[in-house]
């Protein structure tokens, strides 16, 4: 390591631990807060696949794998609250059809990206409530390669988060540390920095609507699944700062999925894990078997 990483590193550490003393979590455990959180499933099939014919074969596998299994439009109220919610994240040009082919069995639909502006000179891009006129309920914000290979930073990420809950859709905010920041032994730092910045200015009454996906980069599409008791952990540690930055109830309502790697073989045992309420999952929700035995986890 040279001189200047060694005292970048150093000046970071002090950084982080000065910030995260600050954000100091009031403990939550034994409040009697512990409310149900219903599961929530997502597939974010990111610029895949490559044309529409592949898209709807993929919904109509999902659609069929699936069927009566999720939170299908039954008329059974009492099961409304613990069936798994499953939203799909097509690319733009197949959302409208991959609506109306997965809506009869009770999946939501979602955009991966917008612009948070209303409409005008803006080649190229498309606002909330363009995709919400398609039927989108919910958006992804912060996603790890957006924030890298289109280096879009927190300043945009929190615009974003505030239009979608502004816009009546639903928000999965996506955190996470780098490989470098795991190393560094900052995760909880970074997450709790995003978190802070990320969530700005939206108010305790619009957190109802917003998912927390915690997502470490090094996990995403690598095969290294983060150990659930691992990642339970930092789902924990994301509880106490809403409940530092909101209040305990807002903490024990978020959803908090994990995200990167997830596979058959491990979602079963992260879904075991009491703060983890689900999983966003890539390149397994590309293949109609793998993502149905995602959603339908075996419940330890
Ligand atoms: P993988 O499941 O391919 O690791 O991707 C995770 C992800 O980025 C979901 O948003």
């Amino acid at each position: 390591m040279n001189l200047s990483i060694a005292l970048y590193t150093l000046m970071l550490g002090i950084a982080c631990d000065a910030f995260v003393a600050q954000l100091k979590p009031r403990s939550i455990s034994g409040m009697g807060l512990n409310a149900a959180r219903q599961p929530i499933m997502a597939g974010n099939w990111k610029m895949n696949p490559g044309t529409e014919e592949e898209a709807l074969a993929l919904a109509e596998g999902v659609a069929k794998l699936l069927g009566e299994e999720t939170c299908a439009l039954s008329d059974d109220e009492a099961n409304e609250d613990t069936c798994t919610e499953v939203v799909i994240f097509p690319p733009f040009p197949f959302i409208s059809k991959v609506k109306d082919t997965v809506e009869d069995i009770g999946l939501t639909v979602g955009a991966q990206n917008f612009f948070f502006e209303d409409k005008g000179a803006f080649t190229g891009s498309v606002s909330a409530g363009m995709v919400k006129s398609v039927g989108c309920e919910y958006m992804l914000c912060g996603h790890s390669e957006r924030r890298t290979l289109f280096e879009e930073g927190d300043v945009n990420i929190n615009l974003k988060v505030k239009k979608v809950v502004e816009s009546g859709m639903k928000p999965i905010l996506c955190i996470g540390e780098t490989k470098d920041e795991f190393d560094l032994n900052i995760k909880k730092e970074v997450c709790a920095m995003q978190l802070s910045k990320d969530l700005f200015g939206v108010t305790k009454e619009q957190m109802a609507d917003v998912v927390i996906a915690y997502e470490p980069v090094w996990a995403i599409g690598t095969g290294l699944v983060c150990g659930a008791e691992e990642a339970n952990e930092v789902h924990v540690f994301i509880r106490e700062c809403l409940t530092n930055m909101y209040d305990e109830e807002v903490a024990q309502q978020t959803r908090i999925q994990y995200g990167g790697s997830v596979t058959p073989e491990s979602v079963d045992s992260l879904m075991a894990q009491p703060d983890i309420d689900g999983c966003l999952v890539g390149g397994a929700s590309l293949v109609d078997e793998k993502f149905s035995r995602i959603v339908n986890f075996k419940k330890l």
